[in-house]
């Protein structure tokens, strides 16, 4: 697949204003508030190994976030810039951080894409991938006020 013209590189800081840049550019891909260059900055020094950039010509054409927790991988940001979609680009990133998620140890790798998002449910189907029916997702909001705390009756020591 790699040919001189196109390279799969290790995100890095110096990548992350383009990368925000990109997303920005792909319908499609929710860039969110956690998306900030610190929040992006922080993630990459945990995942040094699994952030993954597709070069094409030396332009940024496709771009992989891959985490692990130590329990579980995730993959973020799966993307390929409209113009290079349907060449098999998304196909080669994802095995790629498959292999650096597996090779870090993790067992499984979970994925989040919105509901209305139909590319990314038919590409992820036809790579195998397994939508879950049997699990919900449950958002907490740190910026929200935390629910008062309740002390249990009878254990005023906690
Ligand atoms: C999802 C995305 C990364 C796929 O990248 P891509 O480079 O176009 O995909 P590929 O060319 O590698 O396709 C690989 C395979 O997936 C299949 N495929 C791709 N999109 C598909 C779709 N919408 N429905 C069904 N199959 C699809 C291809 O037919 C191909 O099949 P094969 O394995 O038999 O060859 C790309 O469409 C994209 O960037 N979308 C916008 C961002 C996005 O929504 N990302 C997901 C966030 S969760």
């Amino acid at each position: 697949m790699e040919s001189a013209s196109c390279v799969v590189e290790l995100a890095n800081a110096a990548d992350i204003k383009p990368m925000l840049a990109f997303w920005r550019s792909i319908p499609g891909l929710g860039v969110g508030r956690g998306d900030t260059e610190s929040s992006l900055k922080a993630f990459l020094e945990r995942n040094p190994t699994t952030c993954l950039l597709l070069k094409i010509n030396g332009c940024l054409m496709g771009t992989v976030l891959g985490g692990f927790d130590g329990r579980r991988g995730y993959i973020y940001h799966l993307a390929v810039h409209p113009d290079y979609q349907g060449r098999g680009y998304g196909k080669m990133l994802l095995s790629r951080v498959i292999s650096q998620l597996k090779d870090l140890g993790a067992p499984k790798i979970h994925l989040f894409a919105f509901g209305d998002n139909h590319t990314a449910e038919g590409f992820y189907l036809s790579q195998g991938w397994e939508k879950r029916r049997n699990i919900q997702v449950f958002s907490w909001d740190t910026s929200e006020d935390m629910p008062p705390e309740v002390i249990p009756s009878g254990e005023e020591n906690i």
